[in-house]
């Protein structure tokens, strides 16, 4: 039997604050993520929502060189900016936090120190690449180079963005710094690795035997990471934007900005409740953690291994990770400023914020990756949110208006066809919360919407406007059933997270 939890811990990937947020972060991450929590809310479950910028890591700092600006200008700005825009969307996040808080670097240094006074990381020193030019080590991104595995010659330091392979400095052909285009020199430097090899064998027993339910795109992912096999993995860069390392000796070396970031979930939580234990070292809590497929490895591999090497937090029970949306069949690119901007929709479609949430819904790459086109919002919108949506709340809300003067009429005698239609609204919502419930977010959907098709083919069927003339009285528990088909319509799509419901006649009118 599926255990039961007592409450809920449900976590959205931390955005980079080095770029607002676009279709493919909402299709792949948010709206999903909002939609869990608003039904666990809507059931009256005990849940809490944890987002906040991630700022930190080489992307930000090279924005910031680029620009003649510092790193803390650059998450100003991008907090501020993607902090609003998902306000504009309605993301109900109870807290939306930053990696550079103040709870945060004590949260996160506090967790490195007590791995490493226990001794659960390895001390090594080794030959990395330097820029004499930029006197700067070269981590992750400040490096690039031809990829190993496919000649993209545009291959950073830790992945090569063509072919997603995870890459290390070392591997790349033709290596120069990305700072100043020189090439690097190798040069001595200590860091601290975690030893994920020594998790090996939890995480086969934990996900492999003890997951089999996850997506199968995140199970696969790391099945064959573990079969791989796991490497220790440096949690320290020399950079001077992170967290300091909390260590004699460290001067000038932060904590890897992918050990830092998912720590922010437990400072979120801190600043949001002085409760947040209870959430985080229970066993009766559920946390789930909403992500990219390019984030899988740090959330199903790195940090549960940190997780359980720090001994007091719970593990992640789901890692429904998403593949990726295209637009327009090409990829969402920042580099290239090839996406749709959450901000700029907002600006340039006011009020229509649930047609983005229904389409990229609709539409979540959460089996494959899937391409968003304009083509295809506005046929949506029209043949499906006005034409069955719309559609039908309107001629039940005309209806009621034009008969009753809209009052609810009462519900007379009930034909057998009545009850079918009452039994199939009542068992599409029990699919439709089974499939919340187990993170099929376009299923869902279509089940709420298939409570509109089931409003429109009764009123079709039964015909009140016809009817009207011989049988009046027939008509009242025509349209009062019509009208508790709207309100289960209604409460469906407030549990997919849609804010302004069906009743926004701007939208879905006729
Ligand atoms: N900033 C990362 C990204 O956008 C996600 C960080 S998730 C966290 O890919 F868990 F590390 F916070
Ligand atoms: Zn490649």
């Amino acid at each position: 039997m599926a255990k039961e939890f007592k409450r809920y811990l449900v976590t959205s990937a931390l955005p980079y604050a080095n770029g607002p947020v676009h279709i493919g972060h909402l299709a792949g991450v948010y709206i999903p993520s909002d939609i869990y929590t608003r039904y666990l809310r809507l059931r009256g479950r005990d849940v809490i929502s944890v987002c906040g910028s991630d700022e930190h890591g080489v992307p930000i700092t090279i924005k910031a060189r680029k620009e003649g600006v510092t790193p803390q200008q650059i998450v100003d700005r991008y907090h501020a900016l993607i902090k609003k825009s998902f306000e504009g969307l309605g993301m109900s996040f109870d807290i939306y936090s930053r990696t550079s808080s103040k709870t945060h670097a004590e949260t996160a240094s506090a967790f490195f120190r007590k791995l490493y006074d226990e001794g659960k990381f390895i001390e090594k020193t080794s030959m990395q690449y330097y820029d004499e030019e930029a006197q700067t080590f070269l981590a992750d991104r400040y490096i690039v180079g031809t990829c190993p595995k496919c000649g993209n010659d545009r291959a950073y330091g830790d992945q090569c963005e063509k072919c997603g392979s995870t890459l290390s400095p070392d591997e790349l052909i033709d290596p120069h710094s990305a700072v100043s285009g020189s090439v690097p020199v190798k040069r001595e430097t200590k860091h601290w690795y975690l030893p994920l090899d020594r998790y090996e064998e939890f995480l086969r027993e934990w996900i492999l035997d003890g997951h089999k339910e996850w997506k199968t795109n995140v199970y696969g992912q790391c099945k064959s990471w573990l079969d791989g096999g796991l490497q220790p993995r440096a949690v320290s860069r020399d950079l001077d934007w992170g967290i300091p390392v909390p260590v004699e000796g460290a001067e000038g070396k932060v904590l890897y900005v992918w050990f830092d970031a998912p720590i922010g979930y437990i400072s979120a939580t801190k600043d949001l409740t002085p409760d947040w234990e209870r959430y985080w070292k229970s066993e009766d809590t559920k946390m789930v953690h909403f992500i990219g497929k390019d984030n899988i490895v740090f959330h199903c591999i790195v940090f549960p291994s940190m997780l359980k090497a720090h001994g007091d937090y719970i593990l992640p029970e789901n890692v429904p990770a998403n593949e990726f949306l295209n637009l327009e069949g090409d990829k969402i690119s920042t580099s290239r400023n090839w996406a749709v901007w959450l901000h700029e929709y907002l600006e340039e479609f006011p009020g229509k914020e649930d047609v983005l949430r229904y389409v990229l819904c609709a539409n979540a790459p959460e089996t494959k990756d899937n391409d968003f086109t304009w083509k295809d919002f506005q046929a949506r919108n029209n043949n499906e949110l006005v034409a069955v949506l719309g559609n039908f709340v309107n001629r039940a809300l005309v209806l009621t208006q034009k008969y009753y003067g809209g009052k609810v009429p009462a519900c007379g005698e009930l034909t057998d066809y009545d009850r079918q239609s009452i039994a199939e609204v009542a068992a599409v919502k029990a699919s439709l919360e089974g499939n919340i419930e187990n993170y099929r977010f376009r299923e869902a959907l279509k089940d709420a919407m298939n409570i509109a098709r089931i409003g429109n083919k009764y009123l079709a069927d039964t015909e009140p406007w016809k009817v009207v003339k011989t049988d009046p009285a027939r008509v009242e528990t025509i349209l009062n059933i019509a009208l508790q088909i709207t309100a289960n319509l209604a409460i469906a799509l407030r549990n997919m997270g849609f804010r302004v419901g069906v009743l926004d006649a701007d939208i879905y009118g006729p």
